[in-house]
């Protein structure tokens, strides 16, 4: 059997979920398998770097059988294998990068080292190939918040990014001090959806000044009035919160548009999957002229689909990574 020149799996294990797919040509998911570890660090209100490595070594050779089943494709069918080498955590990513070197070598095929930041910048263009440049995004995650303006594929200008806290993790510790459990950003979605957004004015950092973000003192702002007000409904304060996160967001990413002269704005990145953001980015970009792209959740959340494009991608303009490419854990995002 010969390679189908088209397929490239994709392995992801930065973090807490361990992921795979295949992906033909960079736009065409045969199959996306997300196995998540949320129930694991639940009791621990956060990731816990030892149990998630642990976590994918078990869970890594089931999760890539059940892509390659899904997707009617056989391991030496694939083209390529591509793999998350940073950033993310160490043991984690290991696990992944050393799966995806054993299956090169195996099938003998290329292997790609993808940037998982530049991944999820790849997560609109898997849904929608016909995505215009130049366009902003809005890239918020756990660990990342970051403003990117991209005049095409691998041309990628940081406007801004935060300053503390990532959005995510504003939303997790936030979600942790109101009890809301973890991960915290669904939890406050679902909560805020009864809330009143509009209940405590909290402070939008940084609104007009420059494209960076600070969400560590929004934080202690709904910390230091939940203890004045601990009659305050949770709803209210979990909606109160999630629109100041929200206005900062949309604003930047608004006034970046106008700015650079961009005809599009995507989001990616875990917080892009919250429905207040995703409502009102749209709207702004009905009122800007913008074309607006937002992922489906699952695709902006961590998966492998868009490992598999980003290494597709990267396997045509720069060729196979080295077998020796080691995992880094502090990679940025490559800027032109
Ligand atoms: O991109 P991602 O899956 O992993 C990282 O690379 O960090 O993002 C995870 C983050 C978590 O902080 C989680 O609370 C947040 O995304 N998140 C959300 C929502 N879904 C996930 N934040 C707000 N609203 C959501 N619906
Ligand atoms: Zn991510």
């Amino acid at each position: 059997m010969s390679a189908d020149h088209r397929l490239v799996l994709g392995i992801e294990t930065s973090c807490d979920e361990t992921a795979a797919a295949v992906v033909a040509q960079g736009a065409d998911i045969r199959s996306s398998v997300v196995s998540s570890q949320v129930d694991l660090h639940a009791r621990f209100g956060g990731v816990v770097p030892e149990i998630a490595s642990r976590a994918h070594v078990e869970l890594l050779t089931p999760v890539v059988a059940e892509a390659l089943v899904e997707s009617g494709a056989e391991g030496p069918d694939m083209h390529a294998v591509a793999a998350t080498v940073g950033p993310g955590l160490v043991g984690s990513l290991l696990v992944g990068v050393a799966g995806a070197k054993a299956l090169a070598l195996v099938w003998d095929i290329p292997f790609v080292g993808v940037n998982h930041l530049e991944a999820h910048l790849f997560s609109a263009f898997v849904e929608d190939p016909s995505l215009q440049f130049p366009l902003v995004a809005l890239l918020v995650s756990g660990g990342h918040t970051m403003l990117v303006a991209m005049e095409g594929h691998g041309h990628y200008r940081l406007l801004g990014s935060t300053v503390d806290d990532a959005a995510g993790e504003a939303f997790d510790k936030v979600a942790r001090f109101l009890g809301l459990g973890y991960p915290g950003g669904p939890a406050i979605d679902r909560v805020a959806i009864t809330g009143d957004p509009t209940a405590v004015r909290f402070p939008r950092a940084m609104l007009d000044a420059g494209y960076d973000f600070s969400f560590s003192g929004l934080k202690t702002a709904v910390v230091n009035y939940v203890r004045q007000h601990p009659e305050a409904a949770t709803e209210d304060v979990a909606a109160s919160f999630q629109q100041a996160v929200v206005d900062v967001l949309v604003a930047k990413a608004r006034r970046a548009a106008r700015e650079i002269g961009a005809t599009s704005v995507c989001l990616g990145g875990g917080v892009a999957a919250n429905s207040a953001l995703r409502e009102q980015i749209l709207d702004a970009a009905a009122e800007d002229g913008l074309n607006a792209f937002l992922p489906s959740r699952a695709m902006c959340t961590d998966n492998a689909a868009m490992v598999a494009a980003a290494g597709w991608w990267h396997l045509g303009i720069d060729g196979a990574s080295p077998l020796d490419t080691g995992v880094e854990p502090n990679l940025a995002l490559p800027l032109t």
